[in-house]
Formats: structure tokens, sequence, C-alpha cells
């Protein structure tokens, strides 16, 4: 059965935790797997699709299939026929025969979904409208290289509350068995469902989950500090109006003070400082945002590797 990685908790929390250990490994020996490098002179292509702009995704995807000896295909906004001229069922029948994974950077949710029921190869969410669970994996990296562990810290986001980013942060931190708290104006607060889930993972974990609109009352005390702009991409037209909602809801001096003083502050980049995140927090002692760049590629890549292998594996075992 083939793996995919359409949402955080498409990885069940052992399966987390054994993705994150073999970033350890990665990171510190970057070319020890050589997964995508063939035994003769070829090398296995891995897709990189964005439907939307990006930086970190596309140099964490294209370098780390390079170091794990694959070829990387770039494919840039409005350069494919997916969506507009062909449907994402054909795209992928086609793709699945070509190379060994496809990554996306899309809107909807329901078309990874999509691409993947049409799959045979791994397919991994790039980020959608609703959820980055990538940038999680990067995240809790940074978390458990600067605070020893991830189980039973308390992580607070912040700000836009009902976006891909607070989503992934409720279902991956719950999965890591952290106690995840959300903090963002009513209606701006993740849906029912996803808390639901959310809830769920905590119960297996011991985690937990708190979503309320009183900011200094969820980043009292906390371990980690996160938050993400307040406009995502799509949302431009409504800038002006999401500035307004947001702004008591910034990760400031005053958010970091109400914080333990060993706290350390992430933000998955790109920042608007005086928007979202005060520049003195994000340019700050406290702020780890540089290591969590670095680490999209050493959590992407153990990733790749472990759904590659894992999807053989059960492929092989199927088999026989
Ligand atoms: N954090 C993140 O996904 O950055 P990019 O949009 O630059 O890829
Ligand atoms: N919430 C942001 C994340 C960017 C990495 C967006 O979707 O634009």
């Amino acid at each position: 059965m083939t793996r995919h990685f359409l949402v955080d908790t498409d990885l069940s929390p052992t399966e987390q935790a054994e993705v994150l250990a073999l970033a350890v490994k990665l990171k510190k020996a970057p070319y020890s797997k050589s997964t995508f490098a063939s035994d003769g002179a070829g090398r296995k292509t891995v897709a990189v699709i964005f439907d939307k702009t990006s930086t970190r995704t596309r140099v964490s995807f294209a370098t780390g299939v390079a170091d794990l000896g694959g070829n990387p295909l770039i494919i840039n906004p409005g350069e494919s026929q997916i969506g507009h001229k062909e449907s994402v069922a054909d795209t992928a029948k086609v793709l699945e025969r070509m190379v060994s994974a496809i990554v996306w950077r899309t809107y909807s949710q329901a078309g990874l979904q999509e691409m993947a029921a049409n799959s045979k190869v791994p397919v991994i969410n790039a980020l959608s409208d609703d959820y980055h669970p990538c940038q999680l994996l990067a995240d809790l990296l940074t978390i458990q290289e600067h605070k020893g562990t991830l189980a039973g810290l308390t992580m607070t986001y912040m700000g836009d509350a009902a976006n891909n980013m607070a989503n992934s942060y409720l279902l991956a931190g719950a999965t890591a068995g952290m106690h995840v708290r959300i903090t963002g104006p009513a209606g701006y607060l993740p849906a029912a469902s996803v808390v639901a889930r959310a809830q769920e993972r905590a119960q297996l974990t011991g985690g937990s989950v708190l979503v309320t609109s009183d900011a200094a009352a969820a980043a009292r005390g906390a371990d980690v500090l996160v938050t993400d702009t307040w406009v995502s991409m799509g949302q431009e037209q409504e800038k002006a109006q999401r500035l307004e909602t947001f702004r008591d809801f910034a990760l400031d001096e005053a958010a970091l003070a109400l914080a333990d003083p060993a706290a350390v502050v992430l933000h998955c980049l790109p920042a608007y400082r005086g928007y979202e995140i005060a520049a003195a927090v994000i340019d700050g002692p406290q702020s780890v945002v540089w290591d969590e760049a670095e680490n999209r590629l050493h959590a992407q890549k153990a990733l790749m590797v472990w759904l590659v292998e894992k999807s053989d594996a059960e492929a092989a075992a199927g088999s026989t």
C-alpha cells in the first residue's frame, strides 16, 4: 500500500517519532541514504509541483532530493496542465509512471486527496489551504533540538488560528504529545472537526488541546511560542481587514514576557516584522527561526526516505 503525507495525522505518533529520528541521522550524515539513486547510472525523479510561490519548500525539496541521489523536477505555477487543461486524476496517472514521488503545493486539500487516490507513488502535501505538515516536521525537529524533548511541552500558536499552520500545529503537536494552545480572534479559530481530531490524538499521546481567544492566558508559561503571517497566500485581497483583525494576537515582547523564560520562538517564514511578530522577538535571542528553516531540508529528506521505504516494504509484503 502506498503511503502518502497529506495531513499531519497521516503519521501515527510512533511513525512521526521514526521520521524525526531519521531526520536527526540525516542531519549528521546528509549523504548516507541514496534512496533515489539507482544501482546503475540512472537516478529516480521526484516531481515537485507549485501552484503557489515558495522559497524554503522549493529549495529544501530540490536540495533534499539531490542529496538522496535523485533528480528533482520542479514545476512552477502555471507551467503544467494540472487543473486547467487536465484533471488531477489524469495527471497522477501520468506522473506515477515516470516519477518516484509527487510533492505538491496547492490550494485545495481535496485536490491532494484526488492526486493520492490515483497515484501508486507517495504524494506529499507541500502546503495546502488547510495544512502545512512538512513545516511541522521541521518545527518539531527544531523544538526537540533546543528543548531536548517534545512530549509534555506547552506550545502556543497565536494569530490567524484558522489557517493551515494553526491546523498543522494542532494535529502534529498533539501527535507528538505536546500541550497545544491555539489563540486567535473569534471567527478565526480552527474548525471543530480539526480540534476533535487533535483531541483524539492527544488522548493517545498524553498531550492536550486548548483553543481560546484569551491571548495572554495562552502565552502564559509556554515553552514554545509560534505564529504565522496574518495574510496567507490567496488572501491578499483581505489584507487591510486582516491586519486590523489580528492586532491583539501578535507575538510581541509582551507575549514573550508571559512565556517561560527559556521559551523558544518559531515562525515558518516568510515573516512580516511589526505585524504578526515583533522585530525584537524574531531577531532576538529566543528565536530559532533559522534552525527551523534549515530543518525543512533534513525533515523532508527523512520523510521522503520513510515514505518510499515503507511503501516498498508494504508492497513487497502484499505480493507474497
Ligand atoms: N515556510 C515555507 O513554506 O516557506 P516557503 O513558502 O518559502 O516555501
Ligand atoms: N499560512 C501561510 C504559510 C506560508 C508558508 C500561507 O499559506 O501563505
